[in-house]
């Protein structure tokens, strides 16, 4: 579904992403993962298209989509979620959606459909229904976050892009989003997702990907990567993992 193929991304004289070649399938869980600075926020942003890369080549069910604008590619079945409290703080909760199912999909509905839809998408994350129309500046995390996700899959995204989603979540929490996402790939949606905490990374993906200094290190099966050496060495051996 998705392939990239030597993507490269210079930042002034940095290179944050080195020719990395990744794949993703069809209802694929692939988690992303390494240091901090490694490159991963970065290469989400070139397959979304906020970013073009300076090297490389995108591809998205067939077609070339490198360097294609972010709305293009939103259309196309490309979803990302993005830290909404800085950017909508005095919109609703289901305004926020309704934007996204408004201007998300080639073929929005009217104004009070796109409502109805946005309350389904809410319901689904498990978004509580009360708080449908209170003011983005007035959620919890946890809501933040589900409403991050709600949003993106508002345009019914065949693929989706998750940065960090479950940072700032305890235990409890992270395990239900693991579940939240598993049953977004059970709905037919493939999923790219960025995670510090390996429990979530390991209980969630079906492959992981490991980045570090912008070079793709390890791609393979959970525990043929944390079992990995180079792995164990570069990134595994730093952080408090389990
Ligand atoms: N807009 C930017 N300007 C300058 N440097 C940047 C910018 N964005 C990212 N970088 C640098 O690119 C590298 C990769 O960053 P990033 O993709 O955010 O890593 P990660 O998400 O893995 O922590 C880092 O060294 C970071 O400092
Ligand atoms: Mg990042």
């Amino acid at each position: 579904m998705l392939s990239l193929s030597g993507i490269t991304k210079q930042i002034g004289g940095l290179t944050a992403v080195n020719k990395v070649d990744l794949q993703i399938g069809t209802d694929e869980i692939v988690g992303l993962v390494g240091p901090n600075g490694a490159g991963k926020t970065t290469l989400l942003n070139i397959i979304s298209g906020i970013l073009a890369p300076t090297a490389g080549v995108v591809t998205f069910n067939g077609e070339d989509i490198t360097g294609m604008k972010a709305d293009k590619i939103c259309h196309r079945g490309i979803a990302k979620t993005f830290q909404i409290a800085k950017s909508f703080p005095d919109l609703s909760a289901a305004q926020c959606v309704m934007i996204g199912v408004l201007f998300g999909n080639r073929d929005p509905p009217g104004m009070r459909e796109a409502e109805n839809r946005a309350l389904e998408i809410l319901s689904d994350v498990n978004f509580p229904q009360e708080k449908a129309t209170t003011l983005i500046r007035n959620l919890n995390v946890v809501e933040l976050k589900r409403l991050q996700l709600a949003r993106a899959l508002a345009s019914h995204p065949k693929l989706l892009l998750l940065d960090e989603l479950t940072t700032g979540l305890n235990p409890k929490e992270s395990k239900e989003a693991v579940g939240l996402i598993r049953s977004i790939r059970d709905r037919g949606t493939s999923i790219l997702i960025i995670e510090h905490v390996m429990s979530v990374i390991m209980g969630v993906s079906d492959r992981i990907v490991v980045l570090n200094h912008g070079e793709k290190i390890a791609d393979g099966r959970p525990y043929e990567v944390v079992n990995n050496q180079l792995v164990i060495d570069t990134y595994l051996g730093d952080i408090d993992a389990f």
